[in-house]
């Protein structure tokens, strides 16, 4: 932790001079883009809702309604979607080359549960993470329980993104008291593979609440770790200092480090966290797929800088579990989850929904756009 701290101090004092050096911009009589009241509402779409349905067998997720959700495009030029619980459900958007439905469950990809047995109870993976590499899927997925830091991210491979179709491959991180730095102080959940645009490394990004967001560099078979590449990320250094499902994008030279941050789960209507701890996205930026990222005020994200890009607002409350859908239609899509307080006002966590916008980058920030 010593060293954290002085890596904290250094940062800081950078963040100081780089904020007192950029000048407040004017944007006229136009709400300043980068303020929360310049936050869209969630593009609509449609899919199955299968909450209600007795013989379900993923649990009512999928469909409409995802928890830290992933979208990718499948081979058959659909888009296909993951949801934590389920066994990781898959659904498929009906419309060919299109996110916004009809999304129809197809089944799972950890039909018989996951491999991966460290706590019990906990063989249904949380937080899919499915990208293309060559001609093989990688979904990177989460083993753990609430609370507990021995926890895994295990690996499973398709060619086709079907239910059926996929080899779990066993865990390819774990982290518990006994591990190794940093997986003694980190929590192997919420896992993003970034495969760096300009250097093709491979990067494995995860993390939660203990020490918040690190990454490692894989290995090339992509199933394996180089532990002595582990790298701090992000850290709020205030309590409860949870930043978690961090997603890595590119951009115009730019990399994006995206993240939730607060408190994602659970809530009760009549006794809500305190405005502004329950989940909402960030962001800041690097010129490095290793950081150092840093928010608009040039803050490190390690000193607990980043800029909320989404938060609760009219009827979204609590968005997080983000992703990037880079070039959809020409343009790049943060993707997420949400509670709309309209269509479920008791804040149910099986009845949080898919929610999406266009990206735009102003002076290469991100804001989301309503159209
Ligand atoms: C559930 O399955 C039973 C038995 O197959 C069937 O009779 C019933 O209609 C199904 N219910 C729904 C909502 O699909
Ligand atoms: C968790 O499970 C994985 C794979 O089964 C194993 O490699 C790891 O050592 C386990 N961790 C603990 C703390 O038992
Ligand atoms: C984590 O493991 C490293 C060795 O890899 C050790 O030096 C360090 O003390 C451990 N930290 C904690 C908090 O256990
Ligand atoms: C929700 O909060 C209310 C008010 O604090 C409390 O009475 C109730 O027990 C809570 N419900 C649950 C399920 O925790
Ligand atoms: C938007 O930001 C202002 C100023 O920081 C704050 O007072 C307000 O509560 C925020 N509104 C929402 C919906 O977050």
């Amino acid at each position: 932790m010593a060293s954290i701290k002085s890596a904290m101090k250094n940062t800081v004092l950078l963040g100081l001079l780089a904020s007192t050096a950029a000048a407040a911009p004017s944007y006229g009589h136009k709400p300043d883009p980068f303020s929360n009241a310049s936050w869209p509402l969630p593009r609509e779409i449609s899919g199955q809702d299968d909450t209600a349905n007795p013989n379900s067998t993923t649990q009512g997720w999928g469909g409409v309604h995802l928890h830290d959700p992933c979208l990718v495009l499948g081979p058959d030029g659909h888009y296909y979607s993951f949801s934590t619980h389920g066994l990781t459900v898959i659904s498929r958007a009906s419309n060919k080359g299109s996110i916004d439905g009809y999304w129809q469950i197809l089944g799972s990809v950890l039909e018989a549960g996951s491999s991966v047995i460290n706590n019990t109870g906990s063989t249904d993976p949380w937080a899919p993470d499915v990208h293309k590499v060559g001609d093989t899927y990688f979904d990177y997925y989460a083993v753990s329980q609430f609370g507990s830091q021995i926890s895994s991210i295990g690996l499973a491979t398709s060619k086709t993104l079907l239910p059926g179709s996929w080899t779990d491959h066993g865990a390819v991180l774990s982290s518990s008291p006994d591990a190794d730095y940093p997986l003694n102080i980190t929590n192997a959940i919420d896992a993003n593979l970034f495969v760096d645009p300009k250097t093709h490394v491979p990067y494995l990004i995860y993390g939660s609440f203990w020490a918040d967001l690190y990454e490692f560099q894989l290995n090339s078979d992509l199933k394996s770790v180089k532990q002595e590449t582990a790298l701090q990320l992000s850290f709020d250094p205030v309590l409860p200092q949870a930043e978690e499902g961090a997603y890595l994008s590119y951009a115009g030279g730019w990399y994006y480090l995206w993240y939730s941050h607060g408190i994602c789960c659970g809530y009760n209507v009549s006794a809500l966290p305190t405005p502004g701890t329950e989940y909402s996205i960030r962001v800041g930026r690097s010129k490095a797929a290793t950081g150092p990222f840093v928010d608009r005020a040039g803050v490190d994200l390690k000193a607990g800088g980043g800029n909320i890009v989404f938060g609760s607002h009219d009827y979204v409350y609590g968005p997080g579990g983000q992703g990037v859908l880079s070039n959809y239609r020409g343009r790049d899509v943060l993707y997420y989850h949400y509670v709309n307080t309209n269509l479920n006002p008791t804040y149910k966590d099986e009845l949080k929904l898919l929610g999406w916008n266009y990206i735009n980058y102003i002076d290469g920030w991100p804001v989301l756009s309503s159209r």
